[in-house]
């Protein structure tokens, strides 16, 4: 099975000259034989001269941060997903715990934007994950409370979700990203990632049956440690931040596809 792959720039690189050079060298760095599809997601206002590359070219598509759920209106500052379409994006990523954290995005808000993204037929990335492992108040069995956190966080998440808005290859994604995890160095065990990528499928099937869900594996994901969630058959996937912003390390992670 082809695994996804998806790049995660955050606010970054500050220029859209910059956002080329990046695009450019992952373009050419990428082996024939790699066994993945590439997702870059660069800021909003970069978007244009990503798509400028990666028209051209079949083995990179382009994806958003973020969507409002409104298509239109007096709502200063967002963006539609009618407009992500138009610009050619074909993924968004949901419900980063960046923006739940920094702006405030509550999962009744995440909700409206997976249903409205999904309805304009964008893929959705929907981003899930528990806290700091301590701030659930446990010692042994962390893993089981952190699944609960999650199923918590899901069953809003996706509240109202009809089978048939998921249509089609990869139309919903589920990203597991420990928030701990995030940017620290400190990534999650990938058998650990493998059981959580277990149960959220399993959840998912029971609860909103949406069957075999792709689960992607996010946080302090390198090209050192990147085969080692990849080459795992419940992990379909790699949501990266920090690294995706380094041409060597994002190309050797998509180049290592061609092992699995
Ligand atoms: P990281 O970020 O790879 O820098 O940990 C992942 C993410 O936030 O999606």
């Amino acid at each position: 099975m082809k695994k996804l792959i998806v790049a995660n720039w955050k606010l970054n690189p500050p220029t859209h000259k910059e956002a080329e050079r990046l695009v450019g060298g992952v373009v050419r760095g990428i082996t024939k034989h790699f066994n993945a599809e590439v997702v870059l997601c660069p800021p909003f206002t970069h978007l244009y001269h990503v798509s400028r590359i990666t028209y051209h070219d079949k083995k990179i598509k382009l994806g958003a941060q973020d969507v409002f759920w409104e298509d239109g209106g007096a709502y200063t500052g967002e963006i539609s997903p009618k407009m992500l379409k138009s610009s050619g994006v074909k993924y968004v990523i949901i419900g980063h715990s960046e923006r739940r954290k920094w702006l405030g995005e509550t999962d009744e808000m995440v909700n409206k934007k997976v249903l409205a993204a999904l309805r304009a037929g964008l893929k959705v990335i929907l981003c899930a994950g528990e806290p700091e492992r301590k701030e659930l108040g446990i010692k042994n069995n962390e893993l089981r409370k952190a699944k609960n956190f999650v199923g918590q966080q899901l069953k809003k998440d996706l509240a109202g979700i009809k089978k048939s808005s998921v249509i089609g290859h990869q139309s919903l994604v589920i990203a597991y990203e420990p928030i701990w995890a995030i940017g620290t160095g400190r990534a999650c065990k990938p058998q650990d990632a493998a059981e959580m990528a277990r149960f959220i499928k399993d959840f998912c099937a029971k609860r909103f049956a949406l069957r075999d869900l792709p689960v992607l594996y996010g946080g302090s994901v390198n090209g050192k440690n990147a085969l080692s969630f990849l080459e795992r058959e419940e992990i379909d996937g790699a949501l990266v931040g920090g690294a995706s912003l380094n041409v060597g390390e994002f190309k050797k992670m998509i180049n290592i596809t061609s092992k699995i």
